[in-house]
């Protein structure tokens, strides 16, 4: 059996050791020969390597393991690049969340101005991450889950578009996990799910069993009382009382339209003002990662350091972070799986921008996705829809043509901003805080 070389670029994520222990976890299904990270901070990247290696050494001692901040050294000889950098870290990020919300407008990782400021700096990361790869290993494929993915996938489908990237997001993988649960099967993979939307924007229409069996009504009538909260401790990602908050507000996202099963994601577009009315402006999101997560996370990477060895180590494999493997076998082994991607639209949704990055359900082969047809979308879906994919189309526009003005106008378009002048003043803060990471606008 082929063994793959993969390497990790953004090394030093939060991420990082889950992602390994999960790798590691399935070798029996996606054989490993030589495991890289790559990242553009030594020293962060170093705590995370230096546990990595002691991982490796116990559990797999055959994979050749290396930590490198130098791109040829890290791009070369590589079968599959997983792409999770977060340009700005985690310091910027706080900024994406608190300069909106001094305007009374929802501060979000991914969503309004939060995410349109992300985007502007992830675009030239991911595209520098692509060309290494198409430079040192031109038969590469790269898995990108870098955010936000929406923003970043335009970008990809407008200035890379014969790349071999495919993006994709784990957010509905949790939630059907979840979906799971609420219906007592062992795994998602007993459903066959149709879905279509934007990343972070979009709709479940048909949940069914291997036999055909319908499982929305059971799924809807849990949803309608608890959204996707399950409590039995399953999903290991998505834990704090934010997130705990976020899939309990599901069930009046799916209010809007009970015909359907929402993305969590939709909270913000539909309840920005609740959302912003329970923000905490000092003590955001980022504040809760950066003492939580990446404390636990680097901790405890600095003990197996120390002790050589993960003997006692609270670090877990990532479970649901396996969809990245699927993906990677699918291109390998040509499984021809049926997987959630973020793809060009092309007709898959009749009545939308063919153009348009959408996720939808894709059979995935070696020679990557084939979308399926979605049809025609309904009015409400549509409208949300053509107002959001304008706006991630816009940040893209404004990146390349270094455009003052067509920012101003996605910020202004996005449903979390009341209006053109608060727009402005989000945007000329965010100028002023991303220098350096952005273009120079004019
Ligand atoms: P993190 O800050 O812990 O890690 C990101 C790493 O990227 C850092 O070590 C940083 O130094 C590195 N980096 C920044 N710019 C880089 C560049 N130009 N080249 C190489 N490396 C660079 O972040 P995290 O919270 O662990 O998340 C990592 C990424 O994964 C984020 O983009 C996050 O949004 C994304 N993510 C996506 C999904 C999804 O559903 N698509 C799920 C989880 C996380
Ligand atoms: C989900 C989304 C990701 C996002 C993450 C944020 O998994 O799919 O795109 O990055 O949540 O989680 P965090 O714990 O960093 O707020
Ligand atoms: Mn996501």
């Amino acid at each position: 059996m082929k063994k793959f070389s993969i390497l990790i670029a953004g090394g030093g994520s939060t991420f990082t050791p889950g992602i390994v222990l999960m790798l590691l976890d399935n070798l029996d299904k996606f054989p490993i020969r030589k495991l890289k990270l790559y990242d553009i901070d030594k020293e962060r990247q170093g705590i995370i390597a230096g546990a990595c290696e002691v991982i490796l050494r116990e559990k797999a001692p055959e994979i050749e393991f290396l930590a490198t901040t130098d791109p040829e050294e890290a791009f070369t000889d590589v079968d599959f690049v997983m792409a999770h950098i977060r340009v700005g870290k985690y310091a910027m990020r706080e900024l994406d969340e608190k300069i909106p919300l001094k305007y009374g407008v929802v501060g979000q990782e991914t969503c309004g101005p939060g995410g349109i400021a992300y985007g502007m700096r992830s675009i030239g990361g991911v595209l520098e991450l692509i060309d290494y790869m198409e430079k040192y290993s031109p038969n590469a494929w790269m898995l990108n889950y870098s955010n936000p993915a929406a923003i970043v996938a335009e970008a990809t489908r407008r200035l890379r578009p014969h790349s071999k990237v495919l993006n994709i997001c784990d957010m509905p993988v949790a939630i059907e996990e979840r979906m799971a649960r609420i219906l007592g099967l062992k795994s998602r993979k007993e459903m066959t799910v149709r879905y279509y939307g934007l990343n972070h924007f979009g709709w479940w229409t048909d949940i069914r069993d291997k036999e055909g069996n319908d499982l929305m009504p059971k799924l809807k009538e849990h949803v309608a009382k608890y959204g996707y909260v399950v409590n039995d401790g399953g999903d290991n990602q998505h834990v704090d009382a934010s997130w705990q908050d976020t899939f309990l507000k599901a069930r009046d996202v799916y209010a809007l339209d009970p015909g359907t099963l929402p993305n969590t994601y939709l909270k913000y577009y539909f309840f920005p003002d609740e959302v912003v009315a329970h923000s905490n402006p000092n003590y955001t999101r980022a504040n809760e990662v950066m003492d939580g997560r990446e404390k636990f996370v680097f901790t405890e990477c600095k003990k197996i350091i120390e002790n050589q060895s993960t003997e006692g180590s609270a670090l877990h494999i990532d479970e649901h972070a396996s969809y990245i493997v699927d993906l990677a076998r699918a291109i390998a082994y040509n499984t021809h799986e049926r997987m959630l991607l973020i793809v060009e639209n092309k007709g898959a949704i009749s009545n939308f921008d063919p153009t348009a990055m959408v996720e939808i359900p894709c059979i995935v082969g070696s020679n990557g996705p084939e979308p399926l047809s979605i049809g025609e979308i309904p009015q409400f879906q549509k409208g949300l829809m053509e107002q959001q994919v304008s706006v991630e189309k816009l940040v893209v526009e404004a990146w390349v043509t270094k455009s003052y003005q067509k920012l101003w106008q996605a910020l202004t378009l996005s449903k979390t901003v009341p209006s053109a002048k608060v727009a402005k003043q989000i945007l000329d803060d965010l100028i002023e805080a991303n220098k350096g990471y952005w273009p120079e606008l004019h």
